[in-house]
C-alpha cells in the first residue's frame, strides 16, 4: 500500500473517558511525521455531511485529563446503508483525508470495515467502557469505568452495613459481563450476575445470601450486569425469600465520565499514536490491540471475527473470595 500523508480521526459509539488522550496521541504523532490530520466531529455522522476541521498539536492542548471527547460523538443511522458508506468515503476524498482513525467500539469498527470495504483505509482504536472487543484484552475507559464504580459501590457498602441490607448495584456493559465481574471482584460482592452465565436465583442469590448468614455476614452486596435479563424484580424477590430488606442502585452514565485513570491515559496514547504508524506506512484495515500488555494490531476482518469470551478464571475467583 502506499504511505499516507493526510488522515482523519473521530470518535463513535459510546464516549468513554481516554478518548481524548487517544485524539491527542493521533495528533500529536501525525504532525511529529510531518503529517496531515483532519478532526471529525460527531462521528460518522460528520463524516457524511463533512463537518470536518484541519487539527494542530496546540488543538489537543489541556485536553489528555477531560472524560468525554473534544470531537464528541454519535450514532449514525444513515451511515449504516450503502449509500452513507459511499458517502462517507466520498466526503473523506473531498477533504483529501487517504485513511482514517476510528476510535470506539465493536460496532464502531463494523463500521470502520464498511469504509475499508469502499477503499478507504481505516484502523480501530478501541475505546469503551465495556471491555467488550474479543481481539484485544483492554479498550480504553475500562479502568476508569470500573474505578468509578468500585468507588460508588464501597460507598453503599457503608450504609450497607450500617442498615444490615442487601444492596444491588447495576451496572453497564451492554452484553458483557467484564465491568460487574472486575468490580464484583474488588468490592467483594457476595453476588455476581453476568449475561454470560445467565442466571440461576437459587444457586446465584439465595445460596450465597444463606452461606453469608450462616457465617455472620451483615451485608449482601449484589453486583448485577445490565446485559443480565429480568434483573427487575429481584428486590423483591431477594425481601421475599431471604427477609433481608433489599435496595437498588443503578449507577448509570457516572460510569461513562469522569477525568480517565493513568491506566487509561497511557493505552490511548500507546494506540492513537500506534494507529498513525500504521496509516504512514500505508497499513490500514487493522485493528489496535493489546495483548500481554504489549500493542498490536490485526486484520480488521480477520479481528472483528474473533469469539468474545469472559474470563471464566475471574467468575471461579470471585466465588471462592465471596464465601
Ligand atoms: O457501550 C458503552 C455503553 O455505555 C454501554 O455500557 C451501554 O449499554 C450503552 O453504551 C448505552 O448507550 P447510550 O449512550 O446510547 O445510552
Amino acid at each position: 500500500m502506499p504511505k499516507i500523508s493526510a488522515i482523519g480521526v473521530l470518535t463513535s459509539g459510546g464516549d468513554a473517558p481516554g478518548m481524548n488522550a487517544a485524539i491527542r496521541a493521533v495528533v500529536r504523532t501525525a504532525k511529529y511525521y510531518d503529517m496531515k490530520v483532519m478532526g471529525i466531529r460527531k462521528g460518522y455522522e460528520g463524516l457524511i455531511h463533512g463537518d470536518i476541521y484541519e487539527m494542530s498539536a496546540r488543538d489537543v492542548s489541556d485536553i489528555m485529563h477531560r472524560g468525554g471527547t473534544i470531537l464528541q460523538t454519535a450514532r449514525s443511522a444513515e451511515f449504516k446503508t450503502p449509500e452513507g458508506v459511499k458517502r462517507a468515503v466520498s466526503t473523506a476524498r473531498y477533504f483529501d483525508i487517504e485513511g482514517i482513525i476510528v476510535i470506539g467500539g465493536d460496532g464502531s469498527f463494523r463500521g470502520a470495515r464498511e469504509l475499508c470495504a469502499e477503499g478507504m483505509p481505516s484502523v480501530g482504536v478501541p475505546g469503551t467502557i465495556d471491555n467488550d472487543i474479543s481481539c484485544t484484552e483492554y479498550t480504553i475507559g475500562f479502568d476508569t469505568a470500573i474505578n468509578t464504580a468500585k468507588d460508588a459501590v464501597d460507598k453503599i457498602r457503608d450504609t450497607a452495613t450500617s442498615h444490615e441490607r442487601c444492596n444491588i448495584i447495576k451496572v453497564m456493559g451492554r452484553a458483557s459481563g467484564s465491568i460487574a465481574l472486575n468490580v464484583g471482584i474488588a468490592t467483594g460482592a457476595e453476588a455476581i450476575l453476568i449475561p454470560e452465565r445467565g442466571v440461576d436465583f437459587t444457586r446465584d442469590i439465595l445460596e450465597p445470601i444463606n452461606r453469608g448468614k450462616k457465617r455472620n455476614k451483615k451485608h449482601f452486596i449484589i453486583i448485577v450486569a445490565e446485559g443480565v435479563a429480568d434483573s427487575g424484580d429481584l428486590e423483591a424477590r431477594i425481601e421475599a425469600e431471604t427477609g433481608i430488606e433489599t435496595r437498588t442502585t443503578i449507577l448509570g452514565y457516572v460510569q461513562r465520565g469522569g477525568s480517565p485513570t493513568v491506566v487509561d491515559r497511557v493505552y490511548a496514547s500507546r494506540m492513537g499514536s500506534y494507529a498513525v504508524e500504521l496509516l504512514k506506512e500505508g497499513m490500514g484495515n487493522r485493528i489496535i490491540g493489546v495483548a500481554k500488555n504489549q500493542i498490536y494490531d490485526i486484520d480488521i476482518f480477520e479481528g472483528l471475527d474473533v469469539p468474545y469470551t469472559i474470563r471464566e478464571d475471574l467468575i471461579d475467583l470471585s466465588k471462592i473470595l465471596s464465601i
